[in-house]
C-alpha cells in the first residue's frame, strides 16, 4: 500500500463514526422505507385493521420529516430503538397469520428496525425541530376501533353468521355434495364452524360488493332478485334482509374509509337473534294471504307481566304464505334484547324452554315489502294471536303446529 493510499484510508476510517452513520440511515430510508410508502399493496396492519390505520401513515416524503413526526408521536424510543412503539405495532401478529402477511410483516420489521437503529445515532436527525402533526392516523380512536377486523367479525356473526344455518343445507361443504355436483365449488361459500374464514370467502368471491353494497349477491340471491337456485329465502326489507344489509353496508363503508367521526358510526341493533332448526307451522291460513309475508312473534308465559306474556319476543320468523295449501311454515330464530341473560345460553343450548307461549301473527297486507327501507311490521299489521304449548323440538319432521285463529 502506498503512503498516500494509507493516509486516505485512515481519514475515511476516522470519518466513519458520524458521516458513515448518517449516510447509512439515509440509504436505509431510501432503499427500504420509501418502497413501503410507494407500494400499492396493503401493509401488514390490514390483517387486523380493515381500514383506519396503515403503515404508510407513518412515513413522510423525506427521512428528516418522517423521523421528526415519529419522535413527536412517541413512536420512536431514542434510548432503546428496539423498543420503539412503531416496531411494536409492526410486531403484532394474529394467531394464524397468512404466509403472505407474515412475509410482508417480516420485511417491514427488518426495514424499520434497521432504519430506526441507524437514525437514533444520527446527530443531524436528532437536531431536527419537531412538527405540529405527529405521524400516524388522524382518525379518532373510536373510528379506528370500529374498523378493526375483530370488531367487524363480531358484527358479521351477529347479523349474518347467526342466520347462516338457514343456508347451510345447500352452501356448507359438509352438507351440499348434490349442489356442488350441479353448480360447482362456487356454491360452498360457508366455512363450517369458522365465521372469520366465511367472511373472507364472501369478500374474496365478491359475494359482498364493497363498491355497491346493495348489489351484493349475498342479498340479491336469497331474495331471488337475481334468480336463485334455492328460491326465495328472504324478502327485501324483512328482518333477515335488514340484518344482512346492516352488516354489508357497514362493512363496505368501513372498507372504503367513509367514517371520519364517532357520530357517523352505526349503532348496533337493540335485539340479537340466532337461527335454529325449531320449525313452526300455521294451518288454515286464509288463502287471500297467498305470497304475502306473514311474521310470527313468540312471547313466553311470564306471570310477573300484567298481560302474563313476556315484554319482548323470544323468537321470530317471517316467510311468504302458501295460499293454495292454506299453509305457513318456517324455522324460528331466537330473539332477545342485546343484554338479556338468555343470550349467553344460546352458545351451549340454542333452544326455546318448553311451555306456554303467545304467538302474535302479523301479515304485510299494505305492501311494506319488498322495499329495502321497509319499517318492521307492527301492531297495525296484527291479524291474530294464538296460544301454543310446546317442547319446541328441532327438525322439520318434528314441527310444532297451530291453527290460524278465527276471529
Ligand atoms: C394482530 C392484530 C393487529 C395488527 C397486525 C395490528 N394491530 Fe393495531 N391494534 C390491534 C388491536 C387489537 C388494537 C386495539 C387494542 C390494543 O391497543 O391493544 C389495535 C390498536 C391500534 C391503534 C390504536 C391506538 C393504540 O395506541 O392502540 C393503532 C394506531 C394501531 N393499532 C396501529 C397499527 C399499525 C400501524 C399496525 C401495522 C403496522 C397495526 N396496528 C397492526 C391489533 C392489531
Ligand atoms: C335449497 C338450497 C339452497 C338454500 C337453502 C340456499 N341456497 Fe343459495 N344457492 C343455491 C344454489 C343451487 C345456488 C347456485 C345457483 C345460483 O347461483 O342460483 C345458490 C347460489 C347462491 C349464491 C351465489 C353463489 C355464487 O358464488 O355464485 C348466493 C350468494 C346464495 N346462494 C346465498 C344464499 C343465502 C344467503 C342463503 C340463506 C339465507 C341461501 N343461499 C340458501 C341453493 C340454495
Amino acid at each position: 500500500m502506498s503512503l498516500l493510499k494509507a493516509v486516505v484510508f485512515a481519514v475515511v476510517l476516522a470519518g466513519l463514526p458520524w458521516t458513515g452513520f448518517s449516510q447509512d440511515a439515509r440509504t436505509l430510508f431510501d432503499k427500504r422505507i420509501v418502497p413501503i410508502l410507494k407500494s400499492p399493496n396493503p401493509s401488514s396492519c390490514a390483517e387486523c385493521h380493515l381500514s383506519g390505520v396503515d403503515l404508510k401513515d407513518y412515513i413522510r416524503e423525506t427521512q428528516t420529516e418522517t423521523f421528526a413526526a415519529l419522535v413527536k408521536g412517541g413512536l420512536v424510543d431514542l434510548k432503546k430503538p428496539e423498543a420503539s412503539k412503531l416496531l411494536e405495532f409492526i410486531r403484532r401478529a394474529p394467531q394464524q397469520p397468512t404466509p403472505f402477511s407474515e412475509r410482508v410483516r417480516k420485511e417491514e420489521l427488518q426495514a424499520f428496525s434497521a432504519w430506526i437503529r441507524a437514525a437514533v445515532n444520527d446527530p443531524e436527525l436528532l437536531k431536527v425541530p419537531l412538527p405540529e402533526q405527529a405521524a400516524g392516523s388522524t382518525l379518532p380512536v373510536e373510528v379506528i376501533r370500529h374498523a378493526r377486523q375483530d370488531q367487524m367479525l363480531v358484527s358479521f356473526v351477529e347479523n349474518i353468521w347467526n342466520e347462516v344455518n338457514r343456508c347451510a343445507a345447500c352452501h356448507s361443504p359438509d352438507q351440499n355434495a348434490k349442489q356442488v355436483k350441479e353448480h360447482g365449488e362456487r356454491v360452498s361459500w360457508i366455512r363450517p364452524r369458522d365465521p372469520a374464514a366465511t367472511l373472507r370467502a364472501l369478500v374474496d368471491a365478491s359475494l359482498i360488493d364493497t363498491e355497491d353494497p346493495a348489489q351484493s349477491l349475498l342479498l340479491l340471491k336469497p331474495t331471488n332478485t337475481v334468480k336463485h337456485g334455492g328460491g326465495v329465502k328472504m324478502v327485501v326489507g324483512d328482518r333477515s334482509y335488514r340484518q344482512f344489509r346492516r352488516f354489508i353496508d357497514d362493512y363496505a363503508a368501513t372498507a372504503n374509509g367513509k367514517y371520519k367521526t364517532p357520530e357517523e358510526l352505526p349503532q348496533p341493533a337493540d335485539e340479537v337473534s340466532l337461527a335454529t332448526e325449531i320449525w313452526f307451522k300455521l294451518t288454515d291460513v286464509p288463502e287471500a294471504f297467498d305470497q304475502k309475508v306473514l311474521q310470527v312473534d313468540v312471547y313466553r308465559a311470564d306471570p310477573s307481566q300484567p298481560d302474563r306474556w313476556s315484554a319482548d319476543r323470544w323468537a321470530s320468523s317471517d316467510r311468504q304464505v302458501y295460499g293454495k295449501g292454506r299453509l305457513w311454515q318456517h324455522s324460528l330464530s331466537l330473539t332477545a334484547p342485546r343484554n338479556a341473560a338468555r343470550v349467553a345460553d344460546w352458545k351451549t343450548r340454542p333452544a326455546l324452554p318448553p311451555g306456554e307461549y303467545l304467538v302474535r301473527i302479523r301479515v304485510d297486507q299494505t305492501g311494506k315489502y319488498p322495499n329495502p327501507a321497509a319499517k318492521p311490521l307492527d301492531d297495525s299489521d296484527l291479524v291474530g294471536e294464538v296460544v301454543v304449548d310446546s317442547r319446541w323440538p328441532t327438525g322439520y319432521g318434528a314441527m310444532t303446529a297451530a291453527k290460524y285463529p278465527r276471529k
